[in-house]
């Protein structure tokens, strides 16, 4: 569907109605059709400079097919995003009613955005912009009333931000970085980044191959941006519309009108990279629709594959601006810090022996040796864990990462030495 088309199928509704008026032809926004905006909108609704909406017809339209899109609102599903053919009534300050002859489409099935035109009546375009504004604004998610976690793309259950900061074992200077880098934004650099003009929006990724805490961290920094009052945003691809950069853009919508500092949190960025998805990825991140919050965003993204991010978006900073690497255990105190938090009270000195072993796993790994050893000992009715139970899982979980990583590597190499992700899960 040419844009074209559009407008001559407007055009000549308008001299079939009004042979005599002028209309101006503009680009229009897709939302006016969105039903989302035609249900809530009411005919009466005041706008902008003293005119009033006074409710819209559906014309009868050969050129278009009209199709919505639908989905969740306040636990509801609702109809969205439609194309189709409409005139749109309003009454000026005067009592003078007028018409506008609007039309939206879809240009391929590949393009989700609607494109549309509309057809205004000459010095009518201020009533008519508010209108767009109005439908705009009721159409976004808006984050009105305070909640503490909004999930876009899922349900709650898909995020979980209870994770205490110091559970997260990590090197100390690692995560006093990360953590000075979120609340140096918060607390000084959103101030800092409106006396140059900037949007307050800072980026950083959290990389690494599976299982180094990279989820865990999230959740850490999601618990501590509720507690200093900030919101927190969490995209999901768990559910059946995947990574998709519609998420990304209602993600950023709902950060740019949130009245609090937010936490946009974004796992496996990667996969949001796709096909013609990343250069309006690279779009949004710096330019004009990247989220202007005054009080202070921030995303964080994370990803086991960051060479499939774009060149682009690693070099020029500004795009991401902070790259950390979440790294596997990188020695023995950190390794002996990791095993006593996961042998809990029924840890014993013996056991350090271990802690070689398991320098260069990632932190998953300790986890299932000290829940595997625990559990067995349970199950022998054993009071204690014995370092032979704890040496006997090390072996047994390395034995079993080993055989897989040989059957995957011999269907498919990797290159990452952690087999792939959604293959292998600690
Ligand atoms: N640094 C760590 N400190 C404490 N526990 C950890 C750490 N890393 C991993 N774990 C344990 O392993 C589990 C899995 O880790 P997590 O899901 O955070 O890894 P990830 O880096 O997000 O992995 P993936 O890249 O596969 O998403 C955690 O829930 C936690 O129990
Ligand atoms: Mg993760």
């Amino acid at each position: 569907m040419q844009y074209e088309r559009l407008v001559e199928w407007a055009k000549s509704v308008w001299q079939e109605r009004y042979p005599d008026v002028e209309a101006l032809t503009v680009w229009a926004s897709g939302d006016c059709s969105n039903k989302i905006a035609q249900s809530k909108i009411k005919a009466g609704r005041r706008l902008r400079g003293k005119a009033r909406y006074d409710g819209f017809e559906v014309l009868e339209c050969d050129i278009i097919t009209p199709i919505s899109d639908c989905g969740l609102r306040n636990q509801r599903v609702v109809l969205t995003a439609t194309s189709g053919a409409y005139a749109f009534r309003f009454i000026d300050h005067k009592g003078e009613t007028f018409e506008v002859i609007y039309i939206s489409s879809y240009f391929d099935d590949d393009v989700q955005d609607l494109t549309a035109v509309a057809l205004v009546p000459e010095g009518r375009l201020d009533t008519w912009s508010a209108f767009e504004g109005l439908c705009s604004k009721t159409v976004r998610p808006r984050i009105k009333r305070r909640r503490d976690v909004y999930i876009i793309g899922g349900i709650d259950a898909f995020f979980d931000p209870s994770v205490e900061w110091d559970d997260v074992i990590l090197p100390d200077d690692l995560k006093r970085k990360i953590s000075d880098d979120v609340e140096s934004f918060f607390n000084e650099g959103v101030g800092i980044y409106k006396d140059l003009k900037l949007a307050p929006f800072r980026k950083l990724l959290l990389a690494g191959v599976p299982g180094t805490g990279k989820t865990m961290l999230c959740a850490a920094l999601a618990k501590r941006a509720l507690d200093q009052k900030r919101l927190v945003v969490y995209v999901s691809g768990a559910d059946r519309d995947g990574a998709s950069f519609d998420k990304i853009q209602r993600a950023f919508q709902a950060v740019a009108s949130a009245k609090f500092p937010t936490l946009l949190i974004v796992e496996e960025f990667d996969a949001y990279l796709r096909g013609d998805d990343k250069a309006r990825i690279l779009n949004v991140l710096d330019g004009v629709e990247s989220p202007n919050n005054a009080k202070g965003s921030m995303l964080l993204a994370t990803t086991n594959y960051p060479e499939a991010i774009d060149e682009r978006l690693v070099k020029r900073p500004g795009r991401l601006d902070r790259i950390y690497i979440i790294p596997p255990i990188q020695d023995e105190t950190q390794a002996l810090a990791m095993l006593k938090h996961y042998m809990g009270e029924h840890w014993d000195e013996s056991h350090s022996v271990i802690t070689p072993d398991l320098v260069d796993q990632p932190g998953a790994f300790v986890r299932e040796v000290a829940l595997q050893a625990r559990m067995l000992a349970a199950h022998n009715h054993q009071r204690e864990v014995t370092l032979e139970l704890l040496q006997q899982s090390v072996r047994n979980l390395s034995q079993q990462m080993k055989a897989e990583r040989d059957f995957l590597l011999q269907r498919r190499p990797t290159g990452l030495g952690f087999g792939n992700k959604r293959d292998r899960r600690f």
